[in-house]
C-alpha cells in the first residue's frame, strides 16, 4: 500500500494497474502458480488471492476519484476568469448612410406588398435602352451616355431593364422593386458620379390605374419624410412610360418660399415615373388591352443627400472614416 500512497497522477495510477492486476502483474502470477499448490491449500490462497484483488480495486477506485478531483482543481485555478479586468473595446462598424436608407425604402415597399428583382449591371443594349422604347439613335439615348463593353453589350444605366426582365419571365399580378447600381459615363463633380444607385419599380395587373402610382408614391414620401409631407405630380416625358411624370415633395426647409435646399425653387424632385407604355407591355407579352402598370425610378443618392444634409455627392464614394462615422 506504500506504493499507492505514492501515486499522484492517473498515469502512475494505470502503471499501478498493469504492475499488481495486468496480464503478467505480480498478482496474476500468484495465481497462475496455483497449479504447484496442494489441492486442499488452493481454495484457501485462491480466496486470499480474490480478497486482496477486490482490496486492491477499492483502493485505486478511492485514489482515482480523488485524482481527478485535483485536477479539476488545478484546471480551474489555471482558467480562472478575473472579470473585474478591462475589457478589449470591440470596434462596431456602421452601415454606410446609402445601405441605412436603402434598407429604409425595401422596408417600406416590402411593407406594401413588393417583393425585390434583380437585374444584371453589365447588360444587353435591346434590355437597358431597345425595349424600353428607346432605339438606336433615339436623341434620349444620349442624355444616359454609358459604358460600352460591345456594340449591344454595356454597363447598365438605369435599373429599368430590370422591368423587362421580370416581365418576360412573369406574366401578371407582378409587384416589384429592383434596388441596384447603374453607370453613365460622367465626369465626377458634386453631383455626378459614373456609378450611382437607383430603385425601379414596376406594377403590372389588370384595371391598375394612375390613382395607384399617385397613392403608391404619395405614401413612400410620407414614410420617408413624415406624414405631413406635400407632394405634386408633374408632367415629364420618359419613352418607356405614357403618360410620365415627375415627383416633387414641398422643400421641408422652407414650405416652399424658396431656400437653398431646394435652389430658390421651393419644390424637389425626388422621382421619375408613369403608366408602362403599351409597346413596352407587348413586347413583353403582356396583352396591353387586359393588363395596364405604372412604373417609377428612384434616385437612392439624391434621397440620402436630402436625408442628412449632404451637398456633396463624391462623399459616399470616397470611404473616408471622418465623413462615414457621423451615421
Ligand atoms: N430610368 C429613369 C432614369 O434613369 C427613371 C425612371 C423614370 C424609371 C420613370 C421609371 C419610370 O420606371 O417610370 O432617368
Amino acid at each position: 500500500m506504500d506504493a499507492l500512497a505514492c501515486i499522484t497522477s492517473k498515469q502512475q495510477l494505470e502503471s499501478f494497474r498493469v504492475e499488481f492486476l495486468g496480464k503478467k502483474g505480480r498478482l496474476t502470477q500468484v495465481l497462475r502458480g496455483m497449479g504447484s499448490v496442494s489441492p486442499e491449500q488452493r481454495p484457501i490462497i485462491g480466496q486470499l488471492a480474490n480478497d486482496i484483488r477486490l482490496f486492491i480495486e477499492e483502493q485505486m477506485d478511492t485514489l482515482l476519484l480523488q485524482l481527478e478531483a485535483n485536477e479539476l482543481e488545478v484546471k480551474l485555478l489555471q482558467e480562472k476568469i478575473d472579470v473585474t479586468m478591462p475589457g478589449k473595446r470591440q470596434r462596431i462598424g456602421k452601415k454606410h448612410p446609402l445601405t441605412t436608407v436603402l434598407d429604409e425604402l425595401v422596408d417600406i415597399f416590402i411593407g406594401m406588398g413588393f417583393t425585390i428583382a434583380e437585374g444584371p449591371e453589365v447588360e444587353l443594349d435591346y434590355y437597358n435602352f431597345e425595349a424600353l422604347n428607346l432605339p438606336k439613335g433615339h436623341p434620349a439615348r444620349d442624355t444616359q451616355d454609358t459604358f460600352y463593353i460591345s456594340d449591344n453589350v454595356l454597363l447598365r444605366t438605369q435599373t429599368s431593364p430590370v422591368q423587362i426582365r421580370v416581365m418576360e419571365k412573369k406574366k401578371p399580378p407582378i409587384k416589384i422593386i429592383a434596388p441596384g447600381r447603374v453607370y453613365r459615363s460622367d465626369t465626377v463633380d458634386a453631383t455626378h458620379s459614373p456609378l450611382f444607385h437607383q430603385i425601379e419599380g414596376l406594377v403590372v395587373d389588370k384595371g391598375i390605374t394612375m390613382a395607384d402610382l399617385k397613392g403608391t408614391l404619395e405614401i413612400l414620401c410620407k414614410k420617408l419624410y413624415g406624414n405631413d409631407t406635400k407632394v405634386r405630380f408633374r408632367p415629364h416625358h420618359f419613352p418607356f412610360t405614357e403618360p410620365s411624370c415627375e415627383l416633387d415633395i414641398l422643400c421641408p426647409s422652407c414650405n416652399g418660399s424658396g431656400c437653398r435646399v431646394c435652389k430658390s425653387e421651393g419644390w424637389i424632385e425626388i422621382l421619375g415615373a408613369g403608366m408602362v407604355h403599351p409597346r413596352v407591355l407587348e413586347r413583353c407579352g403582356i396583352n396591353p388591352e387586359i393588363y395596364s402598370g405604372f412604373a417609377f425610378g428612384i434616385g437612392l443618392e439624391r434621397i440620402t443627400m436630402r436625408r442628412y444634409g449632404i451637398y456633396d455627392l463624391r462623399l459616399f464614394f470616397e470611404n473616408d472614416l471622418r465623413f462615414l462615422q457621423q451615421f
